[in-house]
């Protein structure tokens, strides 16, 4: 399903209702609503219409990011300040909820990982007890080469069919060491929505909703939930097939 709008700010309010929707339909259904967010543009496009919604109930929600850089959680860098100052800072999601990475860890992104997997178990039961965490909502930028959280074309990460979260060293898009969730992950949940925005988006997205291939964001295909693409007109110019 490709949702598109005639400009960003268009494009956060139609976001708006459809987070609250879904978040609302989660807490009815199991208590809570677990979602992952991305860095780069999507915390400002998803909270600027989002964080003045009264009517969310924020305080059972459980964030994860869907990606996070190995840089202590106040460095410029950090997804989770950056999500903190577009969203958390204005509405009351407990603390607790709000799983980052474990800033001890972040000269060690393999221990890094292993600790976001224990995190997950957390909210997920137990690694071995249920086979992937399903989130009710998996929420993906898509960056120039297609990649998707710090899941780069080419890259061994891709073929990861096993973990829950991974760590990348020698990511492409500065900074170079990372974690993030892997394509189990990405595809288990209820819902995965990829948001872009803007004319710098418009040949990838050509490339990625016209033609074949196998670029990350093109495997990303949820088992039995929904994947919808949120897009303003500038970034939706050059798609044919929508
Ligand atoms: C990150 C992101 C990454 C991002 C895309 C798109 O931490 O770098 O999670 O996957 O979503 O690169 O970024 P923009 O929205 O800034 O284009």
């Amino acid at each position: 399903q490709i949702y598109t709008f005639p400009d960003v700010a268009a494009l956060s309010q139609g976001l708006d209702t459809y987070v609250a929707k879904l978040s609302k339909e989660a807490i009815e259904r199991h208590g809570k609503f677990t979602v992952a967010i991305s860095g780069g543009s999507l915390p400002k496009q998803l909270s600027a219409v989002l964080k003045h919604n009264t009517s969310v109930d924020f305080s059972k929600w459980i964030v994860y990011f869907a990606d996070e850089r190995c840089v202590p959680l106040d460095h410029e860098d950090s997804n989770y300040l950056l999500s903190k100052k577009e969203l958390f800072d204005h509405v009351n999601i407990p603390e607790e909820n709000i799983h980052t990475i474990d800033p001890d860890l972040v000269n060690d992104p393999e221990e890094a990982a292993e600790d976001y997997i224990s995190q997950l178990a957390k909210t997920f039961a137990t690694k071995d007890s249920v086979r992937f965490p399903v989130f009710d909502l998996i929420l993906l930028g898509v960056g120039p080469d297609g990649h998707t959280c710090s899941l780069f074309p080419g890259h061994p990460l891709l073929e990861d069919h096993t973990n829950w979260c991974a760590h990348i060293t020698d990511s492409p898009k500065p900074p170079s060491s990372r974690i993030t969730l892997t394509f189990p992950v990405l595809n288990h949940a209820h819902h995965v929505a990829f948001v872009a925005a803007g004319a710098g988006k418009q040949d990838m997205l050509h490339l990625l909703l016209d033609g074949p291939g196998h670029l990350p964001a093109q495997m990303v295909k949820p088992v039995t939930g929904t994947l919808s693409w949120f897009v303003d007109d500038a970034a939706a110019a050059k798609i044919t097939s929508a």
